[in-house]
């Protein structure tokens, strides 16, 4: 028994249709679209460009979002590639079974938890801040210990991803009809803070636009980028090195395009359909980023920003407290969109995982009526309410980029394997220059992990570890294609 066995490309299309483990194929280049927009719109601009503008790049935190933004592009061309050859459920876990082998695949579906479930939890937690500012404008104040970012139970945050859940048990359609609705207020808000913003601009504010790099006694022990410790720098923020640290941040704002990738087995037609709504949802969100964080640096000086709500306080800043209240609620509707699709694709990951017997198989049974994975998903929903609910979440952040950049290495690489092994297969959509964009989006995403700090590194790698014993305890011996219960490839 390999560890190295696949599951061939053409068997993982095949199972797709077996009677009470498929899923409905209802979805279009628009609704992927959608989906992208609503789950890469977040955290990400809505609270990270504060943190990452004042104690990293500055105003030049916009460079970090055009730097985080290539990495993401090149990555997205090989997920677009290998969306539109494998188009079933499971993303980077099903792209890797069927070209680099079981173990691989084990280990990307067991770091995607990182990406798909703590993401979502830690997005509940950002939504339950956001929930707390509104809920103090209505004049109903709640205890910081059950609302809030600092809260020791978030009442909140364990809320919204229980809501979430329910909406996902009764079926993608339905979900994702309510998504449009809310990615409309989203996108609305993200619309009015450029267009608003852009009256309040001081040029001033915009010198240096690079500030001058300073070494930082905050940056001392695990909490140095590992490439600064590896090459024995002292560790400093902002200037070059600066924006390129905010990269490695703010890439948590581009993370989710990806997971359009993980609905390739619900989408009506998913060769022509997948590339569309992957790099059409990246081109959109890279624009409005771009936009929104030189608004923002241009109306309050760097050093001023809020790490909490940067948008929203910005207009304080400028006199309208008004204004600030609209973002919020945009924000409130953003976040809810995002916890939402993070935990479809985490539900559709684990489904796929199950139906190849990595995990127990009575997890992949889908809804008589709904035609959803049920099981999985509320297993995960209780799950990632707790975590949201009992773990202070910000420096987890970092670990869901770590997780997930390694994910898309793993993609990368995969393309070019698959253009070996299955040469033959049909691909709607091709990488250009191929080796070259895989062996780019390899390198850029490595070298933004590489700018996470030490600590983040180390969780990662005793969570890899673990992932490892699992799957010599459970899965090496439940896995259907090791059982060779069907043919194998
Ligand atoms: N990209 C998502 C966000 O910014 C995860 O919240």
């Amino acid at each position: 028994m390999s560890v190295f066995r696949t599951k061939s490309v053409e068997r993982s299309i095949r199972e797709t249709d077996e009677p009470g483990n498929s899923l409905r194929r209802e979805l279009s280049a628009l609704d992927l679209t959608v989906f992208g927009v609503g789950v890469i719109v977040g955290t990400g601009i809505f609270v990270l460009t504060g943190e990452v503008a004042k104690k990293s790049s500055g105003p030049a935190v916009a460079l970090s979002f055009v730097a985080a933004g290539i990495a993401c592009a090149l990555a997205a061309l090989c997920y677009a590639e290998f969306a539109s050859t494998v188009p079933v459920a499971g993303s980077a876990y099903t792209f890797s079974y069927a070209t680099i082998g079981e173990l691989p695949a084990w280990i990307i579906g067991w770091d995607l938890m990182l990406e798909l479930a703590l993401g979502a939890a830690t997005v509940a937690v950002g939504w339950s801040g956001y929930a707390k500012i509104l809920l103090d404008d209505m004049g109903i104040h709640l205890p910081t210990s059950v609302v809030g970012e600092d809260a020791t139970f978030n009442i909140p945050a364990m809320l919204i991803v229980l809501a979430v859940t329910a909406l996902l048990v009764t079926g993608v359609k339905i979900s994702s009809r309510v998504n449009a609705v809310i990615v409309t207020i989203k996108i609305a808000v993200v619309l009015f803070v450029i267009v608003a913003g852009l009256f309040f601009i001081k040029g001033g504010n915009y010198h240096p636009f690079v500030p001058k790099a300073e070494s930082s006694p905050d940056l001392h022990g695990g909490k140095a980028p590992l490439i600064q410790v590896l090459f024995g720098y002292t560790p400093s923020t902002y200037g070059w090195a600066g924006i390129i640290a905010g990269a490695a941040i703010v890439f948590f704002a581009f993370i989710g395009f990806d997971v359009v990738a993980t609905a390739a087995e619900e989408t009506k037609k998913p060769k022509r359909d997948l590339p569309i709504g992957i790099i059409a949802s990246l081109v959109i969100c890279t624009l409005l980023y771009v936009a929104v964080s030189l608004v923002v640096t241009g109306m309050q000086n760097y050093r001023h920003l809020s790490v909490d709500a940067p948008l929203a306080e910005a207009f304080k800043s400028v006199g309208h407290p008004g204004f600030a209240t609209i973002i919020s609620v945009g924000a409130l509707a953003g976040l809810t969109t995002v916890v939402l699709i993070l935990m479809l694709g985490q539900s559709r990951v684990f489904f796929a995982m199950s139906r190849d017997g990595l995990l127990p198989s009575w997890l992949a049974e889908v809804h008589p009526r709904f035609g959803t994975p049920y099981r999985v998903t509320i297993i995960i929903g209780v799950v990632v309410a707790l975590i949201a609910g009992l773990v202070p979440l910000s420096a987890l952040a970092e670990l869901v980029n770590i997780g997930t950049l390694f994910a898309f290495i793993v993609v990368s690489i995969g393309v070019v394997v698959l253009r070996r092994t299955h040469p033959d297969l049909p691909r709607s959509f091709r990488v250009p220059a191929s080796p070259v964009v895989p062996i780019l989006a390899v390198l850029a995403c490595g070298y933004l992990m590489l700018n996470l700090p030490v600590e983040t590194w180390l969780r990662f790698v005793i969570w890899m570890i673990i992932g490892f014993v699992v799957y010599f305890l459970y899965g090496r011996g439940h896995s259907r294609v090791g059982k060779g219960r069907a043919e194998s490839s």
